[in-house]
């Protein structure tokens, strides 16, 4: 007994009090701390506390911890099952030596086979120098099973120290990215390299902290001030996620009224086109209780994407933001909402497109930054996104913009239009100039024809009932009727059950 005693004690003691005592002066919370914040009071289990390194290189014969760099285990979070492990850098400082790799290979394969998420907290120098090519294939095998468990449970990731080199392609190869603001670093070579390299002069923080990655490469979806407050925001995107792939998304009692109506939403649109309206209002406005959990909110803002409930369950929200760039689609907001689609689809939730997008982006730049490809991956991403898909045109959709955003040619189950809804190949102002550019050229008063062809432009094609004619649209509805309608409409879906043709698997533009 009292060697078990003595060796949970060593364990418990990390990299010892002086290491744990810096963390703190720093405002950091050991490994286990996080895990007992993260993990509903109580249930965290640790496993494989008693496991230490093989290393005898360097030194390292006598310097053994129990548990090594890392602490990993299971619980619960809302009474719900699920796997996490936390780097612990006060050993060796978080470093991944082969037996660290292991432990975490175990605690993903346990989540796998059980159907439950995983949750990594990353605090780590990387891979474990004294090891060489052990370390490495343990980055292998981690990476491997992030894969292998992709698009079966749901993976998330915070980043709460350095996360440097290789080591960063395991939380981007996971659902979510969280980093902790002014503590969280990814990159893959640091500002030392880069400024021998490329003779730049970059901080840690402007290279890889959590604004630079929220903001301009996209990879951290949340940017959050302290650990606390990131432990609970994954307690709370838990609360929307299934546990698997199999499983129903949970669904809580709905206190919101079902048949709520918001007559605000009438005069939304302004009347000038080229006016801009804030489209985050609507989805609040229609979604229960007004509750959105926005993701990546500081990177293209042009695009919303975030997890709702409606009728007490979840749904992903798509939406183009016109408040924003007109709300246009380019190539990250195009990127931005297909990883999202696809994620949505991977765990059965069905999803709410907002529609007010003037087309794609023209310009030499964009054309040279992908984006066809890019639009290619949104569009890529509805076609195959068998859950219920529900439409909602605002006002524009024109082009391109009015394909990809979920219209009923790329599989979409419902498609509403707003009275204000301008389904057409483009703006009036532009289809006038290319279709009667002499016809206004040559007449005496060309001002006033070129008024009366944009006039007629948008009575034929500037409204959302040529569309309803034809069957494009299912409903014109109004706007204060928006959110009964799409809860009818998801109540009617839920049964859907469609697969796509059998396939090793897709070959999409990613
Ligand atoms: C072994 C390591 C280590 C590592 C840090 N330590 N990184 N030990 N392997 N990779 C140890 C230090 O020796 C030190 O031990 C303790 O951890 C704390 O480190 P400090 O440097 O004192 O901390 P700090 O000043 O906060 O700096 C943190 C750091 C720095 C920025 C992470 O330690 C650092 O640059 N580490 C090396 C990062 C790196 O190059 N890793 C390899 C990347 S390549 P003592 O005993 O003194 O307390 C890679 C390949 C993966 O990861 C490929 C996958 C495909």
């Amino acid at each position: 007994m009292s060697r078990l005693d003595d060796l949970r004690t060593e364990a418990l003691k990390g990299g010892g009090e002086k290491k744990i005592q810096k963390r703190r002066e720093s405002g950091k919370l050991t490994a286990r701390e996080r895990l007992h914040l993260l993990l509903d009071t109580d249930t965290f289990h640790e496993i494989g506390m008693l496991v230490t390194h093989n290393c005898y290189d360097f030194g390292m014969d006598g310097k053994r911890i129990p548990g090594d760099g890392v602490v990993t285990g299971y619980g619960t979070i809302h009474g719900r099952n699920v796997y996490a492990y936390a780097e612990d850098f006060t050993i060796f400082g978080g470093s991944l030596s082969k037996a660290v790799a292991d432990k975490i290979s175990r605690i993903q394969d346990l989540a796998l086979k059980n159907g439950s998420p995983i949750i990594a907290i990353k605090d780590s120098g990387g891979a474990r120098i004294q090891e060489g090519v052990n370390s490495l294939a343990g980055y292998g095998d981690i990476f491997f099973n992030n894969v292998k468990a992709s698009g079966v449970i749901p993976q998330i990731s915070a980043i709460m120290g350095p996360c440097a080199g290789g080591a960063v392609y395991s939380p981007a190869l996971t659902d979510f990215v969280f980093m902790v603001d002014h503590s969280g670093y990814m990159f893959l070579t640091g500002p030392d390299v880069i400024r021998e390299v490329t003779h730049e002069d970059v901080t840690f923080e402007e290279l890889g902290g959590a604004v630079a990655h929220s903001t301009k490469s996209g990879i951290s979806h949340f940017a959050v001030e302290s650990e606390e407050k990131c432990l609970a925001m994954i307690r709370e995107l838990l609360t929307y996620l299934p546990q698997n792939n199999i499983d129903d998304p949970p669904q809580i009692e709905c206190i919101d009224s079902i048949d709520r109506s918001d007559e605000s939403l009438d005069s939304i649109v302004p009347s000038d086109s080229s006016r801009p309206y804030d489209m985050m209002t609507v989805l609040k406005s229609v979604v229960d209780d007004g509750a959105i959990f926005e993701i990546q909110s500081g990177f293209a803002p042009n695009m919303i994407i975030g997890l709702a409930r409606m009728d007490g369950k979840p749904v992903g929200l798509v939406a183009n933001q016109p408040a924003v760039l007109a709300g246009v689609l380019d190539t990250l907001s195009s990127a931005k909402a297909a990883r999202f689609i696809r994620f949505c689809d991977c765990f059965n939730i069905p999803l709410l497109v907002f529609e007010d997008a003037p087309g794609f982006l023209p310009g030499v730049d964009q054309e040279h930054a992908g984006v066809i490809r890019e639009g290619a991956k949104l569009l890529f991403a509805f076609c195959e996104a068998t859950i219920p898909r529900i439409t909602v045109v605002t006002r524009k959709a024109f082009g391109g913009a009015y394909i990809a955003m979920n219209s009923k040619n790329i599989g979409a189950d419902i498609n509403f239009a707003w009275p204000t809804g301008q389904i057409a190949v483009m703006g009036a102002k532009g289809a006038v100039k290319i279709l009667f550019k002499r016809d206004i050229a040559t007449d005496e008063d060309p001002e006033a024809k070129r008024q009366l062809l944009i006039d007629e432009y948008n009575e034929k094609f500037s409204n959302p009932f040529v569309s309803a004619e034809m069957g494009f649209i299912d409903e014109v509805i109004k706007p204060h009727e928006t959110r009964p309608r799409l809860i009818a409409a998801l109540r009617t879906l839920s049964g859907k059950r469609v697969s796509n043709p059998p396939k090793k698997h897709c070959n999409g533009p990613i």
